[in-house]
């Protein structure tokens, strides 16, 4: 069975908490795309070009916890507006996409550009401060030295580039399901996505 859930957002919304669940509820596989865009950003500040570390990415690259830094997040979405670098990433999201079982992808674009007929769409939101609250929190317990202030501040700087870019901006689908994580738990966010992939299995 091939089926796909296209779950787009913007940093620290939820999605990948939100994405993890439903691929374990729905026994599909999962692909975080930010972790491609990583990979190639934390490529970058070691020297390489932008394009031929797109076009090089081994999927091994993916493994790697110091993908998940402040430096390497800028440095993905900085290298994300490069157009080359996108359509050398489009061909293995797509055939992850159709993989036999079911899949989850979640990222900025995946309802809109990589997989525009997705079985389900969700666009997972909540306001910037919100977020950042989430991600300071999560950068503290690894013991990382910021202020509230510098992670808001890294919200919304990368908000603002990944929305505004010309290739691929993030935008919600016009037929995606908004869920806002602002006011809701987790287990209610990831109640609230099941039942909307839930839905469109349904009506299949
Ligand atoms: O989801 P994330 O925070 O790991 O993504 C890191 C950056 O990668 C994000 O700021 C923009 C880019 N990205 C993208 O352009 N398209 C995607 N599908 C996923 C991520």
């Amino acid at each position: 069975m091939i089926f796909t859930v296209a779950i787009d957002g913007p940093a620290a919304a939820g999605k990948g908490t939100i994405s993890k669940a439903v691929a374990a509820h729905f026994g599909f596989a999962h692909l975080d795309t930010g972790l491609l865009y990583r990979a190639v950003g934390a490529k970058v500040l070691n020297g390489a070009d932008p394009v031929a570390a797109a076009r090089g990415l081994d999927p091994i690259d993916l493994e790697d916890e110091s993908l998940r830094t402040p430096a390497v997040a800028q440095a993905a979405s900085e290298i994300a507006v490069i157009v080359d670098v996108r359509s050398a990433l489009v061909d293995f999201q797509r055939k992850f996409a159709a993989r036999d079982g079911g899949a989850v992808l979640d990222g900025r674009d995946i309802g809109t550009v990589i997989c525009p007929d997705a079985n389900a769409k969700l666009f997972v939101t909540a306001s910037a401060e919100c977020r950042a609250e989430r991600r300071f929190k999560e950068l503290a317990e690894k013991g990382m030295d910021l202020t509230f202030e510098q992670v808001l501040a890294d919200v919304k700087t990368r908000d603002a580039r990944d929305r505004n870019r010309a290739t691929a901006p993030l935008v919600a689908a016009t037929d995606a399901v908004f869920i806002d994580t602002s006011d809701l738990t987790v287990a209610q966010a990831v109640a609230a996505a099941i039942d909307a992939v839930q839905a469109r299995l349904d009506a299949r």
